[in-house]
C-alpha cells in the first residue's frame, strides 16, 4: 500500500477561474482498454485516465496476453480478438477499483482457464456476490473468501451458456460484467435492467459496430431497459477519444460554485444523460451552470461546462435520480452543507458499499465540521451552514478518493481548516486534482 499522505486545506479567497480540463472518464477508460483488447487490430486511445484504477485494468489485460503501449499523448492497444485472451500466470491485482474487478471478472467468465483476483484493503471489503451470481449462470465456477469477498478465483466456463438476467441492483458494473461475459458466449444473452444506469458499455459496443439491441420496458412503474446481445461477433479496432470525467468535474464545479468570484469553464466533459444528475441537482440548487458547445464523440455526449459562483439553496433529490449521480453524493453533501436550507437525499443504500461506507463517512465527517445532519436508514438530511471549529478538523478518508476530494473542498470554506488523513487515493481517479485547483486561480 502507498504511504499515507495527509494534507491540509484552509479557507480559500482566491477565485477559481479560467478553462480547465479534468482527467479522463474512469468508466469509459476501463471500457476502451477492454474493448480494444478484444478487437482485431490496433486501437489508439486519447485522453485515457492515467489513474491507478485504470492502470490496474491495463496491467491485468497485459497479463492476459494483450499488448498495450503508453505513448506521450495516447495509448495503443493491439487486440487479440473476441476469444483471444490467455490465462494469466499470476494473480490479477485490481487495487482500489471495483469497476476493474467486476468488469474483468465478467470478461474472463467464458474462457476455459482460471483467473485469480485480489485488491487493496478497501476492495477486499466490497461485495462481489452481485457479479458471481450471473457469472455462475454462464457456467463459470467461483471460489471466494467468506461472504464472497476478495481474493476470488474464477474457473471460466468451457462452453459458456447465454443467460437471461433480471438486475436486482442499479449497477452498471453488474450489467457490464454480464455484457462482457456475453461477448465470447454463443447465443443471445438478455439483461432486464430494472432501473437505468450508465450505458457506456452499450454505447461503446454500438460505436464498434456490434449488434446490441436495447428497448424500454416497464417494471413496477419504473422504466427499465431490456438489453440483448448475441455473442461471438468479431469487430475491428477503432480509435477512442475519452471525454473528461463528469464525476471529477463535479468537484471543481462545486468548488467554483462555493468560492466567491469564481467563473470557470470545464472543457470536453462527458455529459451522458445517465451520468448528469449532479448538473441537474446543482442547477436546482441555484447554481449558475451552462452547457456549451454540446456535441457527440464516439457516441457519447460531450460539452464544455461554464460554472459561476452562486448562492445555493437546499433541495430534495428525487430517488430515481440516484443512479445518475451515484458517485457525486460526497461532493453534493459539501454543496448542501454550504447552501441555505435543508437538502434531502434518499435511496442511498449503494453508498454504503462504495470505496468506503460513503454514507457513514459523509455523516460522521460533516458532523466533525459542525454541520447539522440527520441520517435515517438510507436517507439523510443536511442543514446548510456550519459552526466554525476552534482548531484544525481531522478527517479520516478510509481509502476513499471521493471522500478525500470532497472534504478537501469543504476545508476551502473553513477558517481553521481541515486535515484529511490521506490524499494518496486521489490518484485512483483524478491524478491532476490539486494541479487543476491550484492552476486555476
Ligand atoms: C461504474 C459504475 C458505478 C460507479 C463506479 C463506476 C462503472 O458503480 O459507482 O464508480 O464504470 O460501471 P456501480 O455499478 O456499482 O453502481
Amino acid at each position: 500500500m502507498l504511504e499515507k499522505s495527509p494534507i491540509k486545506s484552509f479557507k480559500r479567497d482566491q477565485a477559481i477561474s479560467g478553462s480547465i480540463t479534468v482527467a479522463g472518464d474512469k468508466s469509459i477508460s476501463h471500457r476502451a482498454l477492454i474493448f480494444s483488447a478484444l478487437a482485431h487490430g490496433k486501437s489508439k486511445i486519447t485522453g485515457l485516465l492515467e489513474g491507478e484504477d485504470v492502470l490496474k485494468t491495463a496491467a491485468a489485460l497485459r497479463k492476459m496476453g494483450v499488448t498495450i503501449n503508453q505513448h506521450k499523448d495516447h495509448w495503443e492497444v493491439n487486440g487479440s480478438g473476441v476469444a483471444g485472451l490467455i490465462e494469466s500466470d499470476d494473480i490479477l491485482d485490481m487495487g482500489n477499483s471495483g469497476t476493474a474487478a467486476r468488469l474483468l471478472a465478467g470478461l474472463v467468465t467464458p474462457y476455459n482457464f482460471t483467473s485469480f483476483f485480489t485488491g487493496d484493503a478497501s476492495l477486499r471489503r466490497r461485495p462481489m456476490a452481485r457479479v458471481f451470481e450471473p457469472i455462475e449462470k454462464f457456467g463459470a465456477k467461483v471460489l471466494a473468501r467468506q461472504n464472497n469477498l476478495m481474493p476470488f478465483a474464477i474457473v471460466g466456463a468451457k462452453d459458456s451458456l447465454p443467460i437471461e438476467y433480471k438486475m436486482k441492483v442499479a449497477s452498471a458494473q453488474i450489467k457490464s460484467a454480464i455484457l462482457l461475459a456475453s461477448l465470447a458466449t454463443k447465443g443471445v444473452t438478455t439483461i432486464f435492467e430494472t432501473e437505468k444506469c450508465r450505458d457506456h458499455t452499450e454505447i461503446m459496443m454500438r460505436y464498434l459496430g456490434l449488434n446490441i439491441t436495447t428497448q424500454d420496458f416497464t417494471n413496477d412503474g419504473k422504466i427499465g431497459t431490456k438489453i440483448s446481445y448475441s455473442g461471438l461477433q468479431e469487430f475491428a479496432a477503432k480509435d477512442f477519444v475519452i471525454p473528461a470525467d463528469i464525476s471529477s468535474a463535479a468537484f471543481i464545479m462545486v468548488a467554483a460554485l462555493l468560492v466567491k468570484g469564481s467563473k470557470v469553464t470545464l472543457l470536453n466533459v462527458g455529459v451522458n444523460p445517465l451520468r448528469d444528475g449532479i448538473i441537474e441537482t446543482l442547477i436546482e440548487m441555484g447554481g449558475q451552470i451552462q452547457l456549451l458547445n454540446q456535441r457527440e464523440v464516439g457516441g457519447e455526449k460531450v460539452a464544455d461546462i461554464l460554472v459561476e459562483h452562486s448562492q445555493l439553496k437546499g433541495v430534495i433529490v428525487p430517488q430515481d435520480r440516484v443512479p445518475k449521480m451515484i458517485d457525486e453524493f460526497p461532493i453534493l453533501a459539501i454543496a448542501a452543507a454550504n447552501a441555505q436550507g435543508i437538502t434531502k437525499m434518499s435511496g442511498l443504500a449503494e453508498l454504503k458499499v462504495k470505496e468506503s461506507n460513503r454514507f457513514a463517512m459523509i455523516v460522521d465527517n460533516l458532523q466533525k465540521c459542525g454541520v447539522t445532519i440527520q441520517a435515517n436508514g438510507d436517507a439523510m438530511e443536511i442543514k446548510g451552514g456550519f459552526v466554525e471549529q476552534k482548531q484544525l478538523i481531522q478527517i479520516p478518508t478510509a481509502m476513499d478518493h471521493r471522500i478525500a476530494m470532497s472534504f478537501y473542498i469543504m476545508g476551502m470554506m473553513m477558517e481553521n481548516g481541515i486535515e484529511i488523513d490521506d490524499s494518496s487515493m486521489i490518484n485512483t481517479s483524478f491524478p491532476n486534482f490539486f494541479e487543476v485547483l491550484n492552476s486555476s486561480s
